[in-house]
């Protein structure tokens, strides 16, 4: 005999939900995709707890995630256990003009189940700055040849503003191959002078050196200085890459004195970390990639590998849980971890999810149109570099 699925009503708000115990919300939560089936995917970041990643349907890292929600197909809704610019992503790439056709209209619906979950990176590009500075930078270079690569950590309206000026979208998986496409085959094979990185002035350079390119040539435009971000014009005209004023406020924190002291102590220990940390810990590092590559690293290790991991507290907590089998250590003495992503609680899951079955949808991201269409064209371009 199979058991009938009883799906709770929703509660009042999420506060009531928040004084369930977790098990209580497993339940309910499980109840809800059982109720839906296939027709509902729920997609985590690594950096998400472990609570809300034992229910995710997939696991991923940005690249990764992007690439599950342009295949879908059976599924109608997404909950998005990630931050915002994630779930505006998927929106994005879910409901693209052929995923539609094929759905005959029918739209994916992506909820992100607290829309407080943003990006403090992604937030340090407005895109009022951002136009100010191209208008700024016209009066000093062509910005015909300038072909703006945008971290896929950035808001939908970053995303179109670089697929109208000819330019694409990256991760900390294939930025490099990004920037090369843009020197090489943007613009219909044109390829530009230089590029202009936003918001990840560290992804950026790191990218950049590894590139041939030297932080001479890297101008970094601060968006809160009066004139030309700061820059003189020979900056600006001398440069190949200039970097945007932005950072990840978890992967900053870590620092040089950090891999000394791990080097000192732990002769013969590998320091693994992310390109969003800055460069003298970037350089620093015996292994470096996104977070998909850093897990690739240590599932690759032998036994008895000793290493010391600067990337967000839960993926590297689970690292550690997943491979007694190796010595895994926090590459930082202060705790690092992505608080906003924290938000994505059980509680914020499912609350979603209850008001989904009940026809009440909640906390839904949908892209306008407009801005969909060009952020398409930059995040298409990403998806076929490698
Ligand atoms: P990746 O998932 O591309 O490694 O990026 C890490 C990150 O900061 C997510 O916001
Ligand atoms: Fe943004 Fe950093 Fe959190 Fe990633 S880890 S979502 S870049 S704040």
């Amino acid at each position: 005999m199979t058991a009938t699925i009883v799906v709770q009503p929703p509660l009042a708000g999420v506060k009531p939900y928040k004084s369930l115990a977790n098990e209580e919300l497993h339940a309910r939560i499980s109840a809800v995709r059982a109720h839906f089936g296939p027709q509902l995917l729920l997609l985590g970041h690594h950096y998400q707890q472990d609570e809300v990643v034992e229910l995710c349907d997939l696991r991923g890292d940005s690249y990764q995630l992007s690439q599950m929600a342009a295949d879908s197909s059976a599924c109608r809704h997404i909950a998005f256990c990630g931050v915002h610019f994630m779930a505006e992503t998927a929106d994005i790439l879910a409901n693209r003009p052929e995923k539609l056709s094929e759905r005959e209209g029918q739209r994916v619906r992506v909820m992100l189940p607290d829309l407080a979950a943003g990006c403090s990176m992604a937030d340090m590009a407005g895109i009022e700055q951002i136009e100010d500075a191209w208008d700024q930078l016209s009066a000093v270079i062509d910005t015909e040849r300038l072909i703006p690569v945008t971290y896929i950590n950035s808001a939908a309206s970053l995303k179109a503003f670089v697929g109208r000026h000819g330019g694409i979208v990256c991760t900390s998986s294939n930025a490099k191959a990004a920037i090369d496409w843009a020197f090489s085959h943007a613009n219909d094979g044109k390829g530009g002078d230089r590029v202009m990185f936003f918001p990840d002035q560290h992804l950026g350079r790191n990218t950049a050196l590894g590139m041939g390119i030297t932080n001479d040539q890297m101008p970094v435009w601060n968006p809160h200085a009066e004139e030309l971000g700061g820059n003189t014009e020979a900056q600006l005209t001398d440069s190949k890459v200039i970097l945007w004023r932005g950072h990840c406020s978890v992967h900053q924190m870590f620092k040089a004195e950090h891999v000394a002291l791990f080097r000192k102590n732990h002769p013969g220990i590998k320091i693994l970390v992310h390109p969003e940390c800055p460069q003298e810990v970037f350089e620093l590092a015996d292994v470096s990639g996104s977070t998909g590559a850093i897990i690739k690293a240590v599932q690759a290790a032998p036994a008895g590998t000793k290493w010391a991991i600067g990337t967000e507290l839960h993926l590297v907590n689970r690292l550690k849980q997943e491979h007694p089998e190796q010595e895994i250590h926090f590459l930082s003495p202060v705790m690092c971890m992505c608080a906003t992503m924290y938000r994505i609680d059980l509680a914020h899951l499912c609350w979603t999810l209850e008001n989904l079955a009940a026809g009440t949808p909640i906390n839904t991201i949908e892209v306008d149109p407009e801005t969909s269409r060009w952020s398409l064209v930059a995040l298409e371009r990403m998806l076929q570099v490698r």
